[in-house]
């Protein structure tokens, strides 16, 4: 452990730190050329990204942007994203090496070792090959964190079928949504999981969501419950180990895929109520996560990894299944919450795991520090080597808690930008080359290029925030909207023509992100946060729309304005409502709100709070002033209320949030 005043002092000075030397010493990437290499030879330089995996045929094109924006990447090459997470570390003599190591809700463990995993995947496959998937069909999953959740990613990734998790904390009328727009004949399910120790059923969910669905669909469902629930299988569906046990020992040849072929689709939150569903392709979004996973998570075989997040969104595809396995390493999947049995289960893993490198998001790490420093020191977390934090912006003062008391002061933090669009990291420390500067993610990475712009496209200048933009395409992008091409290129891209980009050697398209930013002087990217009616709860993307229609869907309820709050174990739905008889709500009222959001949305977005209000704070042209709600949910500074039509409101909800 480093010397406590030092550290202080470090941490206290200017707001730059070197990355540990004992770090670097032994870092993936450490030579600061690398910026440069990528830029002189771009795009030809990713090609050292999709090195990394095993082709069955080379490509002939890095990258084609004749019809862009619908870039191709490593055209013409064929690969498997099953056989390059599974068989080849297998091959090159790590069968015995841990694969999976699974923590359950209620502090059960399962690993699988790289053969086990082979195993178990090739039987999948086969009973999925039996049940009629067929290559291209795509395949719904809806689980929670359990083994078999990526287990059957890579048994579709094996035989072609696309892939579409939908996380389990949806509603079943998501589901059915999910599974209405991808025309996905088949799901994987599971019985149910435990909620703060009691037995829940998501089969009913899901069943729920079949009811709705047109087309006929064909489930398997996995026993996670045991005895704590009846395992029903029944009509249509068939019993996951059953179907194993029917093809023990199978072998599945893997599919080559054209590197352009969809690996799977990913729905996730936009500013209308309607999920849209995000395509990523097999070989630059394989190519791109296994080289953000060992450049920037400096993984290596040999590591015990873990990423809290959960497989059902985008972190969990790309940084617990398919980074970390394609690069042979040991990734740890957590099934539970934070505090549960305790506020120092996190740490507890970490210690008997010997993890050396954790990632996860700002809002647990504000939990971790409310709950406080006692809770990481009961713990020897001698063992970690590097942190990474993703998902929403982190504050200065959070950065230096997680830096000092899970890093001790010796852990570099990296701190990743990037979407479920992009599809793999994009800004970032590469943590062997660059200071960090806490609250600050950092340049973008070697062959991505940002701007910043203002409303027009027009670059801003230094530290002056604006829209953040990317300018260049990148292997692991967005290849299209399902089923949906002009809606994403309305939703993401500039044509050069309306705002010409500096770099114009790929076509000049532009790509809006989202988020507010501003970029210093050293180039590095601060991000301020969305720009669009997108919440971040606990690292989840939820549009404000989705929530707020299912709340004025309740008898009574006039309008209704959502925001992320600070709670319990880190971030909550606030949820302002104004009623048609201007009461301010009863008990059932309340019920009402949250039963409907849990029944259109989910769980997750079920308002831990709701305040009722005669009206909802407005600006002149009739928008909902949602920072100003945000304060208040967050008991902070209100800031300039000047533009609001209705000032006199803002006593009142300061009043009502305080008496809730
Ligand atoms: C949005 C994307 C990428 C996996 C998790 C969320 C925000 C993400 C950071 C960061 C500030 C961040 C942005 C972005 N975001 N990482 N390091 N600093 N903001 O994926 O659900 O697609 O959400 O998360 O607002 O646009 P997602």
């Amino acid at each position: 452990m480093t010397d406590r005043s030092d550290l202080e002092a470090r941490l206290d000075g200017p707001d730059r730190i070197a990355p540990p030397d004992e770090f670097v010493q032994q870092a993936n990437v450490t030579d600061p050329n690398i910026y440069h290499e990528f830029e002189q030879n771009w795009p030809e330089v990713w090609e050292r990204a999709a090195d990394l995996l095993d082709w069955d045929s080379e490509w002939d094109d890095v990258l084609v942007a004749e019809d862009a924006p619908f870039y191709e990447w490593f055209v013409g090459g064929e690969l498997n994203a099953s056989y390059n997470c599974v068989d080849r570390h297998v091959e090159n003599g790590r069968k015995n090496q841990a694969a999976l190591k699974w923590e359950g809700k209620l502090s059960e463990t399962r690993t699988y070792t790289y053969q086990d995993l082979y195993r178990e995947v090739n039987e999948f496959a086969a009973a999925l090959r039996e049940l009629g998937v067929e290559e291209g069909d795509i395949v719904t999953l809806y689980m929670p964190v359990v083994p078999e959740l990526p287990i059957a990613m890579l048994a579709c990734a094996r035989i072609g079928a696309p892939h579409s998790v939908v996380f389990a904390g949806l509603s079943g009328k998501a589901l059915g949504t999910r599974i209405e727009r991808s025309a996905s004949e088949f799901l994987v399910t599971c019985d149910g999981y435990y909620r703060r120790g009691n037995a829940f059923n998501l089969k009913s969910k899901a069943d729920d969501a079949l009811l709705k669905v047109d087309h006929d669909v064909t489930s398997v469902v996995v026993d996670r419950l045991g005895d704590a629930l009846p395992h029903v299988v029944d009509g249509d569906s068939r019993d996951y180990h059953d179907l194993l046990a029917e093809h023990a020992g199978a072998v599945v040849e893997p599919v080559a895929r054209d590197a352009e072929d969809l690996l799977f689709l990913m729905y996730t939150s936009g500013t209308t109520g309607e999920p849209k569903g995000v395509e990523h392709a097999t070989g630059g979004y394989l190519a791109q996560v296994a080289w953000t996973a060992q450049s920037v998570l400096d993984l290596t075989p040999e590591d015990t990894y873990w990423c809290s997040a959960d497989i059902g969104w985008i972190t969990g595809h790309s940084y617990i299944v398919y980074g970390p396995l394609a690069l042979g390493t040991t990734t740890m999947l957590y099934e539970g919450s934070p505090d549960y049995p305790d506020r120092d289960r996190i740490w507890e893993i970490v210690e008997r795991n010997a993890v050396d490198v954790f990632y996860t998001a700002p809002t647990a790490i504000r939990a971790f520090m409310k709950w406080g420093a006692e809770y990481p020191e009961r713990h020897d977390l001698s063992s970690l080597r590097l942190l990474g934090t993703v998902g929403e912006p982190i504050n200065p003062r959070a950065w230096k808690w997680y830096y000092e008391h899970v890093g001790g002061g010796e852990c570099p933090i990296v701190d990743t930008w990037w979407q479920t669009e992009t599809g793999g990291m994009m800004v970032t420390t590469l943590p062997g080359v660059d200071d960090m500067k806490p609250g600050s993610a950092g340049p973008p990475l070697p062959g991505i290029d940002t701007e910043v712009v203002d409303a027009a496209g027009a670059p801003v200048e230094d530290d002056a925030a604006g829209y953040l933009s990317i300018t260049r395409p990148w292997p692991g992008m967005v290849r299209t909207l399902h089923g949906d091409d002009e809606r994403f290129i309305e939703e993401y891209w500039t044509h050069p023509d309306e705002a010409p980009t500096s770099d114009q050697s790929d076509g000049g398209w532009r790509y809006d992100a989202g988020d507010g930013a501003m970029i210093d002087e050293d180039g590095y990217v601060t991000v301020l946060g969305r720009i669009d009616d997108v919440l971040s709860v606990d690292g989840h993307r939820l549009g404000t729309m989705e929530v707020e229609s299912s709340i004025v869907d309740v008898e009574g309820v006039a309008e209704a304005a959502v925001v992320v709050g600070a709670g319990a174990g880190g971030s909550d739905v606030f949820a302002y409502v104004s009623t048609e008889s201007g009461r301010t709500g009863d008990q059932d009222l309340r019920e009402q709100i949250v039963g409907n959001v849990e029944r259109d949305v989910g769980e997750f977005a079920a308002p831990a709070r709701i305040v009722f209000t005669t009206e909802l704070p407005k600006t002149r042209s009739g928008k909902i002033m949602r920072r100003l709600l945000e304060s208040i949910a967050r008991g902070e500074p209100l800031g300039d209320t000047s533009a609001l039509r209705n000032p006199e409101i803002v006593g009142e909800l300061k009043e009502a949030a305080r008496e809730d």
